[in-house]
């Protein structure tokens, strides 16, 4: 089966063509970093507008790249939620048109399900049953899977996310736009032990998370460095961002042990943009194999938002059977265990 993948959820414009049989044909991708950087953040308009203006070119390209002609499709997935409404919109109306017009079946895809199973697209892929820790912009989940569409919730963040508290970090520091990656890259430079940074939420029993005291303690930090000047001299920043990604990193990993422990399982998947942090990963793979976990995760082009993940998603979930009727479905706020399974009927 040869699916067309579109991303338009938020700040990424993705599209890919993943093939059933030979895996995935091509990818291609447009970020609006630059468009959002004078803002400080994404700018749910400027964002509609921008995925209008570049997905005909984006698709044009997917094609020519995967040596592939429209009328050799068999279905279109993309993301029908969570996300911005006029973002999702881009990509369902292009999606449903091109249902419509060449009479293929089309399914609207959960995006934290295809974050999920972006590590499905490595040579290695992870084999269900699983636990996964979604770690993005929007959302901190720790997720026992079943299989697709089969996802009972055992924690989240009570405030920030991961990704989220990386960029709020970021921003306080002056750091650029967009500020997750930079104040990584700042912290792999910087001292780990100069500051000492709470844990939160590990002193007592659960899985949720909550991220949003480290920036607090983050600004008291700014305030008692930063002398005359508006911030801290730079040493002192990057010691800053080393002292909080161990510190973000840390808090993951102790509850990922838990996860793993309560549940019994022996696979963890990692997912969403922050599992392209590579303390992370280092600290996660160390800490789970001496317990005799394996660590998956996808290559970092993968991690962020991507066509790609939306293709393969779909595909599984189109092969199954499932589809929408051609109505454009857009849904900002949808819980990932309100899903069907892939083995349900009557989708
Ligand atoms: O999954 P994603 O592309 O979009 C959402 O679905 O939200 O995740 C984006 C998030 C941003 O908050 C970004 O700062 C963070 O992932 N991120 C990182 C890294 N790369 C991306 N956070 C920490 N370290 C990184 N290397
Ligand atoms: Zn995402």
């Amino acid at each position: 089966m040869l699916v067309l993948g579109i991303e338009t959820s938020c700040d990424e414009t993705g599209v890919a063509i993943y093939d059933s049989e030979k895996g995935l044909l091509a990818h291609t991708l447009y970020s609006q970093v630059k468009l959002h950087s004078d803002y400080g953040g994404v700018v749910p308009e400027l964002a509609s507008r921008d995925h209008v203006r570049k997905i005909l070119p984006l698709l044009d390209d997917v094609f020519a790249q995967a040596g592939v002609n429209k009328k050799q499709l068999d279905g279109i997935a993309y993301t029908a939620g969570p996300g911005l409404l006029g973002a999702l919109m881009v990509g369902g109306s292009m999606a449903t048109a091109f249902g419509y017009a060449l009479d293929i079946p089309v399914l609207g895809v959960h995006h934290m399900e295809a974050h999920l199973l972006a590590p499905m697209l490595e040579d290695k892929p992870p084999e269900f049953p699983f636990v996964a820790l979604l770690v993005s912009g929007g959302h901190t989940q720790l997720v026992s899977v079943a299989a697709i569409g089969e996802y009972e919730l055992l924690g989240e963040s009570l405030d920030d996310a991961a990704g989220e508290a990386f960029d709020k970090t970021a921003k306080m520091l002056d750091l650029d736009y967009p500020g997750g990656p930079v104040l990584a890259a700042m912290a792999d430079q910087g001292e780990i032990d100069r500051f000492s940074f709470p844990r939160p939420m590990t002193d007592r029993p659960g899985l949720d998370f909550s991220f949003s005291g480290l920036k607090t303690h983050t600004r008291n930090l700014i305030e008692k460095h930063r002398g005359d000047s508006p911030l801290p001299d730079d040493l002192t920043v990057r010691d800053i961002c080393a002292g909080f990604q161990e510190a973000v990193v840390d808090t993951l990993v102790i509850k990922c042990r838990r996860a793993m422990s309560q549940t019994g399982m022996k696979t963890l998947v990692i997912a969403g943009g922050v599992s392209a942090n590579t303390r992370l990963r280092h600290k996660l793979k160390v800490a789970l194999e001496k317990e005799g976990v394996e660590v998956f995760y996808a290559r970092h082009e993968f991690c962020t938002d991507n066509g790609a993940m939306v293709a393969y998603a779909g595909c599984r979930r189109l092969l199954a059977g499932q589809r929408n009727p051609l109505i454009i479905s857009a849904i900002p706020r949808w819980p990932l265990d309100q899903l069907d399974s892939i083995n349900s009927v009557g989708y």
